[in-house]
């Protein structure tokens, strides 16, 4: 069968981390989709740079609508983020026929409803792994591994920046500042890193695994937003002397008057899990009633791991599309240049 073709706006960190892993990996990701996932055309401002990230066999245009008018294109990647040209495209997209997988936070958790909605009404998929906690699989744990329980509360640490910038402060009495030109320099910050200091970031992801868990609207501007611009050196000493770190975190919960959303500086006992959670890492709780508290852990940004998620939806959206009912829930997808055997 012919591979399922798709078109990828923006060739940046995440578009070239795609772009690898797809590579490298393409017979194990075959094996799990039932189908090769091909990359045949990418649109990116700057087209010498992405022709050279892509190779000579894939097109490359300017005009991300050429990608969405081409009518072999049957998922569109959006990873250009951004509430402006990408809600445009995305919904462009969508009226044209094209799943979509997307890493753009800000743009479902402010116009989500509008999104999926389209995306409904037009029978196809919007799909965001990458959007929350990079390469954690959070949004495929809140919707199918815990897709039993009635969730209570999730409270984690999304954004690595901020993370990474306390971490830095209270093991290397570092200043914000120079913290913060770290994260940036390492990747991890936002193009306007205000979104990631102020909290904005992290009430993004926030928002959306609320609408995820309780089965609500995405209601960007119902959550309270505090970052971490005001906590100074002193204040994660002082905590630290008292038992507690200093996390940002992004809780919902459910509670008799209604799901709360926030996110804000909180202390945390110093011996729990979460509380050490250093650098740019994530790490997201969940609690259901019937699982208990569960926790998941790892990198919520860079090429890759972020690359990963994104390539998690296209499998996902490619085994839907096929007619065989046992590769659309795979129970052991069979690859075949695995090794036959185990070592015994
Ligand atoms: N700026 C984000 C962070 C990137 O620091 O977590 C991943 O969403």
């Amino acid at each position: 069968m012919k591979p399922i073709q798709v078109g990828l706006l923006g060739v940046g960190t995440v578009g070239s981390g795609t772009f690898k892993v797809l590579a490298r990996n393409q017979n194990e990701i075959k094996s799990r989709a039932g189908r090769g996932i091909a990359i045949t055309m990418v649109a990116d401002l700057d087209v010498a740079r992405a022709q050279a990230v892509v190779g000579a066999g894939v097109t490359v245009v300017a005009d991300a609508r050429a990608v969405i008018a081409n009518p072999e294109i049957d998922i569109v990647v959006e990873l250009i983020g951004g509430y402006g040209i990408a809600r445009q495209l995305v919904l462009e997209a969508i009226a044209a026929g094209k799943h979509v997988v997307t890493a753009n936070k800000a743009l479902l958790a402010v116009h989500g409803t509008e999104i999926f909605a389209a995306a409904h009404a037009r029978g196809v998929m919007v799909a965001f792994e990458a959007a929350v906690a990079g390469g954690i699989p959070i949004i495929k744990a809140l919707r199918e591994g815990l897709a039993a329980n009635s969730i209570q509360w999730i409270a984690g640490i999304i954004n690595g920046t901020t993370n990474f910038i306390l971490s830095e402060m209270r093991d290397k009495g570092l200043d914000f500042g120079v913290a913060l030109k770290d994260a940036q320099r390492l990747g991890y910050a936002e193009a306007d890193p205000t979104f990631d200091i102020e909290g904005v970031d992290a009430a993004h992801k926030a928002t959306l695994m609320s609408a995820i868990a309780f089965g609500i609207p995405v209601q960007f501007d119902k959550a309270h937003v505090e970052g971490i611009t005001q906590l100074a050196a002193t204040d994660i000493k002082y905590a630290e002397q008292l038992g507690y770190r200093i996390k940002l975190l992004g809780i919902t919960k459910r509670t008799p008057q209604g799901i709360e959303l926030r996110v804000h500086p909180s202390l945390v006992p110093a011996k729990r899990l979460i509380a050490n959670v250093e650098g740019a890492m994530n790490a997201v709780m969940v609690n259901g009633d019937a699982v208990g508290t569960t926790l998941y852990y790892g990198k919520g940004a860079g090429a890759e791991p972020t690359a990963s998620a994104v390539i998690a939806d296209l499998v996902d959206i490619t085994r839907l599309h096929t007619a065989d009912a046992a590769q659309r829930v795979p129970h052991l997808a069979f690859h075949p240049d695995a090794m036959s055997d185990l070592r015994v």
